[in-house]
Order: structure tokens, then sequence, then C-alpha cells
């Protein structure tokens, strides 16, 4: 999961830097956007095999109920804003969309839900 998420603040900086030459008016470098696309996509499929083996460990490993901490809701909307942005993103890849602002957004709320099931995480570890 903190390799998950490093690779997601990774794109984030990518994308950032994207969203910063396209406010300067500036073509945006094919490198950076190569870069941001390896990355994200890399990043968003870990995240949801993190999510996914969460509840798995739960219950078979500890013995517990599944969802029945808040860092399992704070990490199901995440997961939720996550895919949101992937799914946009790569509308945006293919031409079949113009609202980065619009993923940009979901990116950022995307990172602050993995700040709070990071936070909310760490009363969990054994
Ligand atoms: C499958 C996943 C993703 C794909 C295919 C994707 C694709 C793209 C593309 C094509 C752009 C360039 C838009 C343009 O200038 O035309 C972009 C920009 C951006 N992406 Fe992603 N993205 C993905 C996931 C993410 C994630 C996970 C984050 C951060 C958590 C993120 C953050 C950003 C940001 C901040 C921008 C700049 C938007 C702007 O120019 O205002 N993206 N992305
Ligand atoms: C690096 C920060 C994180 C830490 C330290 C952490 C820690 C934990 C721990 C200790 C558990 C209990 C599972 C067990 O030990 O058997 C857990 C469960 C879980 N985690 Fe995380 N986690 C983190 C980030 C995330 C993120 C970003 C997501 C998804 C976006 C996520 C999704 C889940 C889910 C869905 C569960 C199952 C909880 C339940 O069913 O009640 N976690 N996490």
């Amino acid at each position: 999961m903190t390799l998950s998420l490093t690779l997601a603040l990774l794109a984030l900086r990518a994308g950032l830097s994207l969203r910063r030459a396209r406010l300067r008016g500036a073509r945006r470098p094919a490198a950076d956007l190569r870069r941001h696309l390896r990355l994200a996509k890399a990043a968003v499929v870990m995240i949801v095999i993190g999510f996914s083996a969460g509840p798995v460990s739960a219950v078979w490993l500890r013995g517990w109920d599944a969802f029945r901490t808040a860092h399992a809701w704070i990490a199901l909307v995440t997961v939720g804003l996550y895919a949101a942005t992937g799914v946009l993103g790569r509308r945006l890849e293919h031409g079949r969309s113009r609202a980065v602002d619009r993923h940009a957004l979901l990116a950022l709320l995307a990172t602050l839900g993995a700040a709070a099931a990071f936070v909310a995480g760490f009363v969990l570890l054994p």
C-alpha cells in the first residue's frame, strides 16, 4: 500500500507539471505525458489491488468483520475517487474528453482521501 501511494504521489507530481505547462500556454512535453500515464496507470491498478487485499486480510488473518472500521469507509471513497480519476484520464488520453480541470480536481480529492486513509490505517497496525 505504501508503494502504491508513493506511485500515486509521483503520478500526481507528473500530472501537476503537465498542468503548469498547460497554464503557461506551452505545449505539453510528450515525455512528461508518457511519464504521467505510466505512473498513473500503475498507481491506479495497485491501489485497487491493495484495496481488495484489505478486507481479505482483515477477515482471514485477523478474524474481523469486514468494513467495521472508519479506515475501510475512507478507503472505499478513496478508491472510488482514484477509479474516477483513472476513467476520466483514459478519456483524456484518447481525446474523448477535454475535462482536464475535472481530472485534476478528482486527482486532488483522491490524494486527500489517500492521506486520510493513511492516517486512519495506522491505528489498525498490529
Ligand atoms: C489511468 C489513469 C490516468 C490517466 C490515463 C491519466 C491521463 C491524463 C492525461 C492524458 C492528462 C493530460 C491532459 C491534457 O493536458 O490534455 C492528465 C493530466 C493530469 N493528471 Fe492524469 N491520468 C490518470 C491518473 C491520474 C492520477 C492518479 C492523478 C493524481 C492522483 C492524475 C493527475 C493529473 C493532473 C494533476 C493532471 C494535469 C491536469 C491539468 O492540466 O490541469 N492523473 N492525465
Ligand atoms: C499506508 C497507509 C495504510 C495503512 C498503514 C493501512 C493499514 C491497514 C491495516 C493494518 C488494515 C487491517 C487489515 C489487517 O491487518 O488484517 C487495513 C485494512 C484495510 N485497508 Fe488499509 N492501510 C493503508 C492505506 C489504505 C488505502 C490507501 C486503502 C484503499 C484506498 C486501504 C484499504 C483498506 C481496506 C478496504 C481495508 C479492510 C478494512 C475492513 O474490512 O475493515 N488501506 N489497512
